[in-house]
């Protein structure tokens, strides 16, 4: 079978410069989604996504375009063995197979799976924002798969033609190619959109002719009640065909295929998929641990000590970088709560989790993510879509430590799991690279101190200015993207990748209530920060508190000292009120009986830090 008729194509950008927007008008030109059905960011199907305005899964779409300046005669001239691959396209009709991807870095794990998947890329910039941090991320990582990347500038009905032209001139600079190679488009009016789609087909190279092996690999999954997993695939050699026998090579599992076909991008089953194709297939495999992203679906004919052999490249494991501890807040929903992450990580396979345990709220999960918008999210879909409510403990890195007399580190992700005596700590550094309007430059450095920034280096970048910097990644997970964004009025822009690990001086604060230590409020946090976060996690806590029969002492210890105390005090409740007149005898004896109480009580006070509590303290 030919594949000249395909192809196969991502499409890239910084967060917010219109990849879904531009999807849109695909899917309106080619028909795909009729337009009495149509909606802004089409693609972006989970509620979290539609709430907050945001791409977090890739999402692929089969589109059949008819290509209208290319005549049957020419194509026909350009290859002469051009076969028309399903007999109901006409030979100037295409099959394009958009993936469209999120922005955030938080989610690049999503975009370099799609980008291993296609043959090419339209890289977007908003004519009014430029080249940004995370255009420059997404650029390399297509060039590094050996894409071919088409450059487009978007936005243009917003921005002043000047501004249009010399944004087009830096992306042609970074691409390497002439100014003209750089389409100028709008998402929103759809102006040059066409233009964009036929240079899709004339510049991307169609998927390579491989029809050796049956060999798909799988770039992403999802769970269906009726049809088990499902897998996202890309045939990267010959077919499949529905019932055909398979075997999954990662895994070491054999399935019958249930159901494939493509993404329209509803699922609509097909007969078969083919080499070059990207489509799904339904595994009816129930058990979540058996399939895996990145493995490699062959036919089943195959000898297992040949198989190996077979396997396609896949991905690299994603590293977490924040771990937070997740409790469900009824406890009776640990078992559902398990079930869910497991069918959350078909569909977000950088999900790392393991099981965790909290004296105040019970059985849960450590979970480990790539950033901190992945976290807030992660919390949102156990909600929205599993019903899951959770109460989670501070965000953390994983820091390395290491015990007087010892020689090796350990792993530590969570204040809680450094013991009081450790000698040194490592946290994690990351390098870190801002773009910034030259203009705010100066409120982007003063951002130093606050974040512990070290060896910051500039460069010009004509009107842009890049800021790179070295900074422990705890700062990174704190508020810094609100706060860049903040002193540069939303201009600037981040990418940053891990660098080291490098010791520090870190103190380990945990808070007491009653005399008993809280678990799950300790913090690890820079020695000079100890004194003003004990205070105002002290006065935070005594504020919460809800008031029992008795004050309660209210301590935040570090290295074995108590930096600050407050007293929470008694409930008042008079239980002499009722007694009238001067009946003084039986009012003490009274007051006698409720300070012997509060004693008792006093000595069960640390089961009174209740999940509320917690949870007003974590937020
Ligand atoms: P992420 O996936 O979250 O990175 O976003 P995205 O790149 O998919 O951007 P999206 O398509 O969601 O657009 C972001 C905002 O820009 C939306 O409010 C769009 O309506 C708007 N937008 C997109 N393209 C255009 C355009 O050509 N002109 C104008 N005026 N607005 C646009």
């Amino acid at each position: 079978m030919n594949n000249n008729n395909i192809r196969n194509f991502v499409i890239i950008s910084h967060i917010d410069h219109g990849k879904s927007t531009l999807a849109d008008r695909f899917l309106e030109i080619t028909k795909t989604v009729d337009s009495r059905n149509m909606k802004a960011q089409y693609l972006d199907s989970l509620e979290s996504e539609r709430e907050r305005g945001i791409t977090i899964k890739m999402a692929p779409v089969r589109m059949i375009y008819h290509h209208p300046q290319i005549k049957n005669s020419e194509l026909r001239m350009q290859n002469s063995e051009f076969l028309i691959l399903n007999s109901k396209l006409s030979s100037s009709e295409y099959i394009l197979n958009l993936i469209d991807t999120p922005g955030h870095p938080d989610f690049s794990y999503e975009v370099s799976r799609a980008l291993a998947a296609v043959e090419g890329a339209i890289l977007l910039v908003d004519a009014s924002q430029g080249i940004q941090a995370q255009t420059l991320a997404k650029f390399y990582a297509a060039q590094k798969q050996g894409l071919k990347i088409i450059g487009a500038v978007n936005k243009i009905d917003l921005t002043d033609k000047e501004t249009v032209e010399k944004e087009i001139k830096e992306l042609a600079g970074l691409l390497d190619c002439q100014p003209e190679e750089i389409h100028k488009i709008s998402g929103k009016t759809g102006e040059g959109v066409e233009n964009l789609l036929a240079a899709v087909i004339e510049n991307i190279p169609s998927p390579k002719d491989n029809n050796n092996n049956n060999r798909a690999l799988i770039f992403d999954s999802f769970y269906n009640d009726h049809k088990g997993i499902v897998a996202g695939v890309r045939i990267f050699d010959g077919e499949f065909k529905i019932s055909d026998n398979v075997y999954l090579i990662a895994a070491g599992q054999n399935f019958k295929i249930k159901e494939l076909g493509y993404f329209k991008p509803q699922l609509e089953p097909a007969q078969k998929i083919s080499n070059g194709e990207i489509g799904y297939i339904a595994t009816g495999v129930k058990e979540t641990k058996k399939i895996k992203i990145g493995d490699t679906i062959i036919n089943g004919k195959y000898s297992v000590s040949s198989i190996k052999d077979f396997a396609l490249p896949g991905y690299q494991e994603p590293n977490p970088v924040v771990f937070v501890s997740f409790y469900p807040e009824n406890g009776d929903d640990y078992d559902n709560f398990k079930k869910s992450l497991e069918r959350l990580k078909l569909n977000d396979s950088a999900l790392r989790f393991e099981p965790d345990k909290n004296e105040v709220l019970g059985r849960g999960f450590k979970i480990g993510f790539l950033g901190k918008l992945h976290f807030e999210i992660t919390v949102e879909r156990l909600e929205k879509e599993f019903n899951i409510k959770v109460i989670n403990s501070f965000p953390s890195v994983s820091y390395r430590a290491k015990m007087r007399g010892d020689l090796e580190y350990v792993k530590i992700e969570s204040a809680g799991e450094l013991p009081d005596d450790f000698e040194e700590i490592l946290e994690p550094m990351i390098k870190i690279e801002i773009i910034s309007p030259t203009g705010h430059l100066g409120s982007v450095l003063g951002l130093k101190e606050h974040f512990r920034m070290e060896n910051i280096e500039t460069k010009n970048l004509g009107e842009r200015i890049l800021i790179s910097a070295e900074m422990p990644l705890a700062e990174l997970i704190s508020d810094f993207d609100d706060r860049l964004k903040s002193v540069s009025q939303g201009f600037a822009s981040f990418n940053y990748e891990f660098s080291n690990y490098r010791k520090a001086d870190l103190k380990k604060l945990e808070i007491l209530a009653a005399g008993s230590k809280i678990a799950g409020l300790a913090k690890i946090i820079p020695k000079e920060r100890v004194e003003r976060e004990a205070r105002k996690m002290v006065e935070k806590l005594k504020e919460i508190l809800p008031r029992q029969q008795f004050s309660q002492a209210i301590q935040a210890i570090s290295d074995g000292r108590i930096i600050a105390r407050e007293t929470a005090p008694a409930m008042k409740k008079d239980v002499a009120g009722y007694l009238y007149g001067g009946d003084r005898t039986r009012k003490m004896k009274l007051w006698k009986k409720q300070k012997k109480g509060k004693k008792k009580l006093l000595k069960m006070a640390n089961v009174q830090i209740s999940a509320e509590v917690f949870k007003k303290m974590i937020h």
